[in-house]
């Protein structure tokens, strides 16, 4: 029978494991979402559902979910060591300017589905800018956020976050799939 303790401890980093599952699910996106930028690159013809699912995840679930849990947890932070909360003080600047990149891919994909030529390099530009961002943000976040965390809320804190976690899930682990992440879903079981 599991302990008290170990209990306690699994109830504690239950969000930073979520919060991590869903980085590795975050990586795969923009693997899948980056092979198609490459394919736009070359000329070949992108799979455009793969595409609209992952921008539609950045939309809909990081940017109204995912980044807001991680901006709660920056409020506890601050509460309970400020110097540490400093030090990660960058997070909430750098998850508008997620959402402000993905907002300007959205609008440059919706130009290329109208069929402007031109528009397409630019996706591609814009693209890899959000890949490289996001890429960037989910190691900072694990290097550095996430073990202050870790090391700083008490009980109470995650206790006091738990419902926040609970609201709603990651769309590409529900079943049956949202059919918009259908495609992308089946390309991140992919090698
Ligand atoms: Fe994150």
């Amino acid at each position: 029978m599991p302990s008290e303790q170990s209990y306690r401890k699994r109830t504690m980093t239950q969000p930073i494991q979520q919060l991590t599952d869903e980085h590795g699910r975050i990586r795969g996106m923009l693997s899948c979402f980056e092979a198609q930028l490459d394919r736009f690159e070359r000329a070949e013809r992108p799979d455009y559902e793969i595409l609209e699912g992952s921008i539609a995840y950045c939309q809909e679930y990081l940017d109204r979910w995912h980044h807001p849990r991680e901006d709660a947890l920056l409020e506890l932070l601050q509460r309970r060591a400020p110097p540490e909360a400093g030090a990660c003080a960058e997070l909430e600047e750098l998850h508008l300017r997620l959402a402000r990149t993905t907002g300007e891919v959205v609008k440059v994909f919706e130009e290329v589905e109208r069929d402007a030529e031109y528009s397409r390099a630019r996706l591609v530009e814009m693209g890899r800018i959000l890949v490289d961002d996001y890429r960037r943000h989910l190691d900072w976040e694990e290097a550095n956020f996430f073990p202050a965390l870790r090391g700083h809320l008490l009980p109470e804190d995650w206790r006091e976050i738990a419902p926040r976690f609970a609201d709603a899930s990651d769309p590409l682990t529900q079943s049956p799939i949202d059919q918009r992440y259908r495609i992308l879903f089946s390309a991140l079981d992919e090698p």
